[in-house]
């Protein structure tokens, strides 16, 4: 496993979005970072919605927010939420979404309020997946 490193404006820009989570539902707040492939840094919180399923996790939303602004790869990701509970870490579905844009030996920060804890690359999360390039000849633009 990697050193954790010292994402300081990844955490940042990650606990400023968790502060606007609107999670009425679960109480559980999370925002998530992204460094696309400009150094530029996206964040997002998680969204819900009365209709259960259609609440959007925060990693989703900061996938939106990246490829909205432009951006095409994710370098570098963290997700933030209380720890008090556990370690917070991408859910499954996020795991995958995020596959679609990063490599695997990417790193995924996985922090709590007050830092950064552990620091896993993709592949260790989401180890034997299926991705873009089983599908296109090309990584697309
Ligand atoms: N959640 C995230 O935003 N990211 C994850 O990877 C784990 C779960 C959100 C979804 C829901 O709003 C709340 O946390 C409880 O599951």
């Amino acid at each position: 496993m990697p050193p954790a490193g010292s994402p300081d404006d990844l955490l940042a820009a990650a606990l400023a979005a968790r502060a606007r989570t609107y999670s009425p539902y679960s109480g559980y707040a999370v925002g998530a970072a992204l460094r696309d492939e400009h150094g530029r840094v996206h964040a997002a919180p998680n969204v819900e919605n009365a209709a259960y399923p259609q609440g959007q996790c925060a990693e989703a939303s900061a996938i939106g927010v990246l490829i909205g602004a432009g951006g095409r790869r994710i370098v570098e990701a963290l997700v933030v939420a209380d720890a008090a509970a556990g370690l917070p870490t991408p859910c499954g579905a996020c795991r995958q979404r995020l596959r679609e844009f990063m490599p695997l030996d990417g790193l995924v920060h996985l922090a709590g309020l007050g830092g950064v804890i552990r620091s896993v690359t993709l592949g260790e999360l989401l180890p034997l997946s299926f991705g873009p390039e089983f599908l296109l000849k090309e990584t697309p633009r």
